[in-house]
């Protein structure tokens, strides 16, 4: 019985001893110094990430950031903000085990309108069942500091960072900084949405591709292998698409010039006024009988 029930709660046991253990061992590593050599002057060196930082993305002239950190204090506690690294948050006491902590490390942009908003710092320290996790929004001020910190939700923070790096209206343009490939994607996707081809849910599931392919917004967890598997087939069936598109208007195009210089009439019932007359009577303006000619 005794043999069943110890087998049964090893793990528990394991873990009571661990507890057990653990206090006695606090109890010896923390001889009663108040912490006033050894904590307030290596505050943030015994810190574990639990992630890695993502890669520096964003605007070019913002990259001079990486390696810097920009403090604020408020009341008891200072707040670090590394750019392209971190966040993290010191208590400012004299207490032997006064708080440190993560509250995030660095994993991608917010984008909006075509606009880089602000750093998204996650991953940070254990906050119940979730991991704490900073927005620090960019803002135009004369010096680069750490203007304003809060907590929205519990383990939420928000903090504003000013600089005058971000102060150009066009500093924080997302289109500019993309490659030209991705540019080029990103113009036929804007084709796309004008001429109705796409949704308007489908137009942001594919600019959020081109932002994931250029490193500004963390993948998606779980599309990551299928795209993987089977590359980009959006982008494909977008521009086999397009491509359809364009070669069936110029067929309609042809159509429509012979069916005016037989002087046959047609309906414009199409629905959508894709081709524009102008075209035709251009045609005629110029008195080009190039069709005519060859039938
Ligand atoms: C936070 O970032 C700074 C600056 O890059 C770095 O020196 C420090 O080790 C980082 N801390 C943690 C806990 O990642
Ligand atoms: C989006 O940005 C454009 C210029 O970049 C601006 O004119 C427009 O007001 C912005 N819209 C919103 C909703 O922020
Ligand atoms: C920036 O500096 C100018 C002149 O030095 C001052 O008038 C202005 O109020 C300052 N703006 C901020 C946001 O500090
Ligand atoms: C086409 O029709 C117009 C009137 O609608 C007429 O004036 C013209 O002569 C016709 N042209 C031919 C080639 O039939």
């Amino acid at each position: 019985m005794i043999d069943v029930f110890i087998r049964q709660h090893l793990p528990l046991l394991a873990c009571l001893v661990a507890l057990v253990l653990g206090g006695k061992m606090k109890i010896v590593e923390e001889p009663n110094t108040f912490g006033l050599n050894n904590h307030l002057l290596s505050q943030g060196s015994q810190l574990q990430a639990r992630v890695t930082p993502s890669p520096i993305s964003g605007p070019p002239h913002l990259f001079r950031l990486a390696g810097k950190c920009f403090s604020y204090m408020e009341s008891m506690y200072k707040y670090d903000f590394c750019p392209f690294h971190n966040v993290t948050q010191h208590e400012q006491s004299f207490r032997w085990n006064a708080y440190s902590g993560i509250l995030g490390i660095w994993q991608e942009w917010e984008i909006e309108n075509n606009t880089f908003i602000a750093m998204w710092m996650r991953e940070g320290d254990s906050c119940g069942t979730k991991n704490r996790q900073t927005k620090v929004l960019f803002t135009c001020g004369n010096s680069s500091r750490l203007a304003s910190v809060s907590e929205p939700q519990t383990c939420v923070y928000f903090l504003t960072f000013e600089t005058p790096l971000v102060c150009h209206p066009h500093s924080l343009l997302v289109y500019p900084v993309l490659s030209e490939k991705l540019q080029k994607e990103w113009d036929e996707i804007e084709q796309a949405r004008y001429e109705e081809l796409i949704t308007e849910q489908g137009y942001n599931k594919m600019l959020r591709d081109v932002f994931e392919e250029a490193g500004f917004l963390k993948r998606a967890k779980q599309p990551i292998k299928q795209e993987q598997h089977t590359p980009s087939p959006k982008h494909q069936t977008l521009e086999q698409c397009t491509q359809e598109f364009a070669k069936q208007r110029g067929e309609i195009e042809r159509l429509r010039s012979l069916l005016s210089q037989h002087n046959i009439s047609y309906e414009m019932a199409t629905g959508r006024p894709t081709i524009p007359l102008t075209t035709v009577q251009d045609q005629h303006l110029r008195g080009d009988t190039g069709i005519l000619d060859n039938i």
